[in-house]
């Protein structure tokens, strides 16, 4: 059947139909969906209209009809991501997600919090506020990094747990090193220990198939804004049932008490046209996935495989883990030949040079400041053309350093 968008029975990443669908700078080659995904013509033409809809008469919109519409639109995300809807709340943004539950969470003084080394750092400073504010020792699963298999991210968060472990933290995807962990076997570990686990599934969404009630976690969080397509400002928080009157939002309202929906719903007067036109990143979504030779998750990763190993050569570095699919979809990092000097400004002076000499973005990472490497890490989606990693490793092959 022919998409009567693309034109054509099946696309080709980066094709000018498929591109035009965004509304991207031409002359920069955005090897970075990870960081911000780009927005797609469609959700964004659907905030506009929303606000078209929210101006005419603001308090129609606000008090009378906004309750149903993000009812409807959290319909949909549930379908999309499995999840039970009574324990399915939309919040801004996985920072915000994460912060409900690290900051409603029962902490005694000399309790502990788990999470890895590779945590995102912005949840990285809300586990140190958390542990300043209530005396909560922070405990550290060093993940391996380069590694062969899954299976090895697994024991080093029971080797960092003791048994004043109240809560786990743990990445889908890692941040730095695009790794995507084995979270069903994490889970079923940590739980073994009787240690409640918030996901933090950041990139998840779009980038990996879900089924949040089956996984189980406590608390999961997921973006809808870097890989589902939506408008930025749009991510859920998972709560289970038996955590569901016990979290609350980071700013509390006229819901309090009424139930994790009520309380998540409003938390004071926003622009919630992200949330509301979530569906239509999704039907988007399905739209790429069906009408991709092999679906749009194979599509995107096939661009990174081959991207990665044509940045590794120009580098002249390893590639830091084998082409298994179970750990890596469509981003990737490669190591940098510098080492890393514990200075966090050298990456962000990586970044921006490359911007500014090259057109070429791609963010450039370290794990922590005592991790002796820098990673660079590309990303693939529909928008990418082949030609662009090219551009990259053309760069890095002429010796830009
Ligand atoms: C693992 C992880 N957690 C949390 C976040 C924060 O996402 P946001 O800025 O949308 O809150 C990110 C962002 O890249 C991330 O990679």
């Amino acid at each position: 059947m022919t998409d009567p968008v693309f034109g054509e029975a099946t696309w080709t990443p980066g094709s000018p139909a498929v591109r035009e669908q965004w509304r991207l700078d031409p002359s920069v080659a955005f090897l970075n969906n990870g960081s911000f995904g780009a927005t797609p013509r469609v959700v964004l033409d659907a905030v506009r209209s929303i606000h078209a809809e929210m101006e005419a008469e603001p308090v129609r919109f606000f008090a009378r009809e906004l309750p149903d519409r993000i009812a409807l639109a959290r319909t949909a995300v549930a379908g999309f991501l499995g999840a039970d809807e009574p324990g399915l709340a939309f919040v801004p943004n996985a920072t915000t997600g994460v912060n409900a539950v690290l900051r409603s969470f029962p902490w005694q003084p000399g309790d502990a919090l788990l999470l890895a080394d590779q945590t995102y750092n912005a949840v990285k400073q809300t586990a140190l506020w958390i542990s300043r504010r209530y005396g909560v020792d922070l405990q550290w699963a060093k993940l391996p990094f380069p590694l062969e298999t899954p299976d090895q991210m697994v024991a080093p968060w029971l080797e960092a747990a003791s048994p004043r472990t109240r809560l786990a933290v743990v990445d889908h995807v890692s941040s730095p090193t695009a790794m995507i962990l084995p979270v069903e076997r994490i889970l079923s570990a940590l739980h073994d220990q009787g240690i409640p686990v918030l996901v933090d599934g950041a990139h998840a969404p779009g980038l990996l198939p879900l089924d949040i009630s089956a996984l189980g976690a406590e608390f999961y969080v997921g973006n809808l804004h870097k890989w589902a397509y939506a408008a930025k400002g749009s991510a859920i928080l998972h709560v289970c049932e038996a955590w569901r009157d016990r979290i609350q939002p980071v700013c509390i309202s006229h819901g309090y008490g009424q139930g994790l929906r009520a309380e998540f719903d409003w938390t004071g007067t926003a622009d919630l046209s992200p949330w509301l036109t979530a569906p239509v990143g999704l039907d988007f979504w399905r739209r790429l996935d069906r009408t991709a030779t092999d679906g749009l998750a194979a599509s995107n990763h096939r661009l990174v495989q081959t991207g990665r190993t044509l940045v590794a050569k120009a580098l002249g570095t390893d590639l830091p883990h084998p082409d298994d699919p179970a750990l890596y979809g469509p981003m990737a990092a490669m190591r940098w030949p510098a080492p890393f000097s514990g200075d966090f400004r050298q990456v962000f002076d990586l970044n921006r040079r490359l911007y500014d000499d090259h057109r070429i973005e791609v963010p450039f990472t370290a794990i922590s400041a005592d991790s002796p490497h820098i990673w660079l890490r590309i990303s693939g989606q529909a928008y990418n053309r082949p030609a662009e990693y090219e551009r990259l490793a053309e760069v890095l092959k002429s010796g830009w350093r």
